[in-house]
């Protein structure tokens, strides 16, 4: 049993290094503030794709939350979006885009990975934060009020999640134009410059500021006619097609950091 039995471990945790994508980049949330609003969140930072996702939680969380999206547009083009899964199909989805003058966003559910998943409408909705939400040629930033947005049957349930760094999310981003961008229902283009998994922390989001930051919010977004109806058989954890390791199949932000 002997011979070269020591060589085996380091090939193994090499190896296991480079599969758990362990090199010291780990794709989890952080406390951010945000100047303009001062929301505090948990937020995921992509450094090589500039794409960032936070979220707040009232101190007992019910099915809404408080999120930011953050990322580079090229020159006006582009999504980003969130999942409430490491997944695509399935879960609770939002992109949100420029139509050139002000920020488009719309809930999306995917049956597959090859189509513009449609939009959906359901028992969540969409209230924008003003003050927090910004665009430009280059630069967008979306802050709103997500409610009814949680929920097992959506993907994801905050108060069956776990704690600590666990709660697995989703994030996806695009630099090419929208089709039809004035519309909710614009049609997306794949997600070219990156997607994944990252792990929120929603203990640490748990921020008793929640009801004042929600007060910020204005009216609801209405969808476009014709969104279809959130199939809540899909949406929850079984859903999920065991992809709890998605971090080996991140592509476009290697080089993430956790700041
Ligand atoms: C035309 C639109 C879209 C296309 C063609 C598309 C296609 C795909 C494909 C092919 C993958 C697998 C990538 C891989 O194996 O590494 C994927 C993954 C993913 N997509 Fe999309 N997608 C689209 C829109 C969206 C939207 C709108 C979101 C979220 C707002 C999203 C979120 C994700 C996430 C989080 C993953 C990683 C988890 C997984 O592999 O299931 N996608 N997508
Ligand atoms: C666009 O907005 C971003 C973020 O607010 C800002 O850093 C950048 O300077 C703006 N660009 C222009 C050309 O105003
Ligand atoms: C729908 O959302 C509202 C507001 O967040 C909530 O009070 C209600 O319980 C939800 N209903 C269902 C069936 O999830």
């Amino acid at each position: 049993m002997a011979p070269n039995h020591s060589r085996v471990p380091a090939i193994t945790l090499t190896l296991l290094a480079l599969s758990t994508g362990s090199l010291g980049q780990k794709k989890v949330t952080n406390e951010f503030t945000d100047p303009a609003t001062g929301i505090v969140l948990q937020r995921f930072f992509g450094a090589k794709s500039g794409y960032g996702f936070g979220i707040a939680l009232p101190t007992n969380p019910t099915n809404s939350f408080i999120g930011q999206l953050t990322f580079p547009l090229n020159n006006g083009a582009g999504w980003g979006g969130w999942s409430l899964t490491g997944d695509m199909e399935g879960p609770l989805l939002m992109a949100a885009w420029s139509d050139g003058t002000s920020v488009v966003s719309s809930f999306r559910q995917a049956a597959n990975e090859k189509d513009n998943p449609p939009e959906v409408a359901g028992n969540f909705s969409v209230k924008p934060i003003a003050k927090g939400t910004s665009v430009n040629n280059t630069f967008l930033t979306y802050t709103f009020l997500c409610e009814g947005c949680l929920g097992a049957q959506l993907g994801l349930d905050p108060n069956a999640a776990g704690t600590g760094k666990g709660v697995e999310m989703g994030w996806a981003l695009s630099d090419k134009p929208v089709q039809n961008p004035g519309s909710s229902a614009g049609v997306l283009a794949f997600h070219n410059i990156g997607e994944g998994g990252f792990k929120a922390d929603l203990t640490l989001a748990k921020r008793p500021e929640f009801d004042t930051w929600a007060a910020l919010a204005g009216p609801p977004v209405a969808g476009a006619a014709g969104a279809k109806p959130f199939d809540t058989t899909k949406g929850g954890s079984g859903g999920d097609s065991g992809d709890e390791d998605s971090d080996d199949e991140d592509s476009g932000d290697e080089s993430d950091d956790d700041d």
